[in-house]
Formats: C-alpha cells, sequence, structure tokens
C-alpha cells in the first residue's frame, strides 16, 4: 500500500512539476505578463468580451452534452469566430494592444473556425483536438497579456 502510494504521489507531484514548468502562473510566481494601457471604459468592454468567451465555451460543451452540433457549430463560429473578432475590436481601441496581441487574438478566432469545422463529424475523438486548441490559445493570452487601467 505504501508502495501503491509513494508511486501515486511521485506520479502526481511530477505532473504538478511539469505544469509548473511550462505554465508560471503569474499570482504565484513572478508576474512577467506585459500590461496593456486601456481606458476604463475600454478595459470594461475587454473583459465583458471575455467573461463572455468562458460562457460561450460552457454552453457550447452543453450542446455538445446534449448533442445538438449545430448549435455547437453555430456558437463557436459567431461568438469565437472571425466575426466575433471584428466586432470587439470596434469597441476597444485596437490600436492600444501590440501587434503580438492581435497575432494570439487571430490564433485563437482560426482554433475556433478550425473547430467549427470538425463539429458537423460528430465525432468527439475528432471534435476534442481542436476544442483543446481553443483552449490553449485563451491560455497562451492570459500568460502573456494582462489590461492596465489607464485612465
Ligand atoms: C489575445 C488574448 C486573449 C485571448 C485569446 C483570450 N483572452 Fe481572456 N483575457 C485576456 C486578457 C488580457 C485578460 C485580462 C487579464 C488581466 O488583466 O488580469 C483576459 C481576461 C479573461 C477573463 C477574466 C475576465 C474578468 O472579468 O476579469 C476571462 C474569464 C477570460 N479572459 C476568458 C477567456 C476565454 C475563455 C478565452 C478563450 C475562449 C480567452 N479568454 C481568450 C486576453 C485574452
Amino acid at each position: 500500500m505504501g508502495a501503491f502510494c509513494g508511486v501515486l504521489f511521485g506520479g502526481c507531484t511530477e505532473v504538478a512539476h511539469r505544469h509548473e514548468e511550462q505554465r508560471p502562473n503569474p499570482y504565484l510566481t513572478s508576474d512577467t505578463r506585459y500590461p496593456i494601457p486601456l481606458s476604463a471604459s475600454a478595459g470594461k468592454e475587454h473583459r465583458a468580451v471575455m467573461l463572455q468567451h468562458l460562457e460561450t465555451i460552457q454552453v457550447i460543451v452543453n450542446a455538445l452534452v446534449e448533442e445538438d452540433y449545430e448549435l455547437a457549430k453555430g456558437l463557436t463560429e459567431s461568438h469565437l469566430g472571425f466575426f466575433m473578432h471584428r466586432q470587439a475590436m470596434a469597441q476597444q481601441q485596437p490600436e492600444k494592444f501590440p501587434a503580438a496581441y492581435h497575432d494570439l487574438a487571430m490564433a485563437h478566432h482560426e482554433a475556433a473556425e478550425e473547430l467549427a469545422r470538425v463539429i458537423p463529424t460528430k465525432d468527439l475523438k475528432q471534435i476534442l483536438p481542436p476544442f483543446n486548441n481553443l483552449l490553449k490559445a485563451c491560455v497562451a493570452c492570459h500568460l502573456e497579456y494582462k489590461v492596465r487601467d489607464a485612465s
């Protein structure tokens, strides 16, 4: 039993360690995120879009659970695809965001478009990898940037 726990625990710490190496959490280690100075209203707008992103992810997963693939595809396209990008940028002082931020945003929208393309297969084995890539794109940007109140 002891040996079993040791193996298990060793495995867990190894996973935790690897996790830490790849993704330093800015609240637990030094915060190296690049600050984007936005006015109070643009910052609010930005956060509103972000909260909606997370909500959209939940509703998409819900649609997949209920096997409503059409809804899942529609939401992915309209809420996370390039259409959303154009809408969001119109209200968020795009000139304040560095070029690399726009690249990460575009990678995120591209990942969403790719996900939307495979949802009609109704095959979770095909849907999950691009879904994972979409979430990776969220995480990648959060590790690089934060919003700073510039008003
Ligand atoms: C191109 C960059 C980028 C991408 C892609 C991105 N985010 Fe964000 N997100 C940010 C930034 C910057 C913040 C503000 C972080 C801060 O200032 O602490 C943020 C904040 C958030 C917040 C917190 C909102 C609040 O109320 O403060 C949530 C939730 C969130 N994002 C969800 C998501 C989800 C889900 C995705 C992917 C579907 C995503 N984001 C993709 C840049 C991004």
